[in-house]
């Protein structure tokens, strides 16, 4: 299965969680706040996003032990080239000139993540008070510059002796132990950061890194024998969210705001009309991978129809796993690259998921179709069809890969990233425009890192990196960003 492959299933209403009055006054204040015209309104996050494994590196220092991506990394054949996070960008030595890097760009928000095996590197039991240490450093750096943290509690970088255990996410004590690291971490940050995100896009670690009949492209890179167990990681994973929500909230000294970070499934009426924006709506909670993974968290259910397609695959869930899933988030965090075009259908579902074109333009990555309707599409589904218009979100992710050169004079003019971000930008400007209640953006990412399966072939950054050297080049991309920045609208 390719990386973002949408999954297409049956699809069904909507799971309202909010009452129908109480969502049209909801609205109307919303609209009423409206930003001046083609502005995005005041006060609006402007961030850029990193993820520990991706650029760290100092993988074996100050007590970090290994997690399943350096073992899988440095498995033959796991990676491109055999590349790893050991070094990655050094970000773990060079944090002050990174801080510098977003504090010159202008962003007064910055989306990390802790890597788990750097604060319990046996994934249970003693602290490793030097981890914690470092993230206490950065925060402080961030915080210096006016920069507000916000922090990621999981991007896949699960610690290897949970693997070696009890086999990371098909144990359900994954997610007690996980609840345990959330608390350990929250108890000594808690005091610095207010913005938590427990997990980045559950399907990464789970669909990506368990495998039925082949070694699957993302760690732990396990091989299993039926649907099912890869359906209970997930739901392992989804009961991790939620006991890491609660002990968040138990932990924190102050105030704080809590959400999920998922890469949902974004569909886009082929058409803007009433039919087929009606099929769309059907289609984004009805689909395999929102219906039951982006509405239960939502929610507190699973999409039944989703749920019955599952059949016998179905994962065991125990009472009250669904109430723990289901706890009350403050925002909702999208990661979002692209999405699919749906139709109006004469059949059981209603709806149709058009097949992309080999000709459908493309950022520099296979799955990576430029739809920059996705991302206007994706902010107001989460009210119009997952039933949760009270939610904020804020799109935690957005970005491309491009093929990215230094130019003789040492420049890189990244045109396609700067037509892609200007592309979807404008959409997002539209949903805030439109009243949904788009709270951020963060930029992804900051500067070029380990790109998973991909190792070093693929470049994401704003900033490039001469790996050789680690020095850090703005790119015409970061320029742009920065003006967008400072008059806060889409130039
Ligand atoms: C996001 C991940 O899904 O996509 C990032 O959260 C990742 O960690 C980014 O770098 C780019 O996609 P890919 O396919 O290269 O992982």
């Amino acid at each position: 299965m390719q990386r973002r492959d949408f999954i297409t299933c049956a699809g069904l209403g909507t799971a309202a969680a909010m009452l129908p009055g109480a969502a049209e006054a909801a609205r109307r204040t919303a609209v009423a706040m409206r930003p001046a015209p083609g502005r995005f309104p005041e006060g609006f996050w402007w961030g850029a996003a990193t993820a520990s494994y991706q650029v760290e590196g100092a993988a074996a220092e100050d007590g970090r032990k290994p997690s399943v991506w350096d073992t899988f990394s440095h498995t033959p054949g796991r990676t491109k080239n055999g590349d790893t996070g050991d070094v990655a960008c050094d970000h773990y030595h060079r944090y002050e000139d990174d801080v510098k890097l977003l504090a010159d760009l202008g962003v007064k928000h910055y989306r990390f993540s802790i890597a788990w095996p750097r604060i319990v590197p046996d994934g249970r039991g003693a602290v490793n008070e030097k981890g914690v240490d470092f993230y206490k450093r950065l925060v402080d750096t961030l915080l210096k510059h006016d920069i507000t943290p916000h922090a990621t509690l999981l991007h896949w970088d699960s610690p290897l002796a949970l693997e070696d255990r009890y086999g990371s996410w098909r144990s359900r004590e994954m997610a007690k132990d996980f609840a345990d690291y959330v608390t350990a971490t929250v108890n000594r940050l808690g005091d610095r950061i207010q913005y938590w995100m427990t997990i980045n896009e559950i399907m990464c670690f789970t669909i990506l890194g368990y495998g039925v009949g082949g070694v699957p492209q993302h760690a732990p890179g396990t091989v299993v024998k039926t649907r099912k167990e890869v359906q209970q990681t997930i739901h392992h994973a989804l009961l991790a969210h939620g006991m890491a929500v609660q002990a968040i909230r138990a932990a924190s000294p102050t105030r704080c705001n809590v959400s999920l970070v998922e890469n949902l499934d974004s569909c886009v009426p082929v058409i803007e009309t009433p039919e087929h924006i009606e099929a769309t709506k059907k289609a984004f909670v009805g689909e395999e991978r929102n219906g039951t993974m982006l509405v239960t968290a939502l929610t507190g259910k699973h999409n039944p129809q989703a749920w019955a397609k599952l059949g016998a695959d179905a994962p065991d869930v125990q009472p009250g796993d669904l109430d723990i899933i289901g706890q009350p988030l403050d925002s909702l965090g999208i990661n979002l690259y692209t999405g699919n075009y749906v139709r109006a259908a004469d059949n059981k579902q209603g709806y149709e998921v058009l097949p992309m074109r080999e000709s459908y333009p493309k950022a520099n990555m296979p799955w990576l179709n430029i739809v920059p309707d996705s991302i206007y599409w994706a902010v107001r589904l989460i009210g119009d069809a997952v039933g949760r218009p009270d939610l904020p979100v804020y799109i935690s992710e957005n970005g491309c890969a491009s093929e990215d050169v230094l130019s003789p004079s040492g420049e890189v003019f990244d045109t396609d990233r700067v037509m892609y971000l200007r592309s979807y930008l404008r959409q997002l400007q539209r949903a805030a425009a439109e009243g949904y209640p788009v709270k951020g953006y963060f930029q992804w990412s900051l500067m070029d890192n380990f790109e998973w399966s991909c190792g070093y072939t693929k470049r994401f950054g704003i900033t490039y990196v001469d790996y050789k050297t680690q020095r850090r080049i703005p790119k015409l991309s970061y320029r742009w960003y920065q003006q967008v920045i400072r008059e806060n609208r889409v130039l």
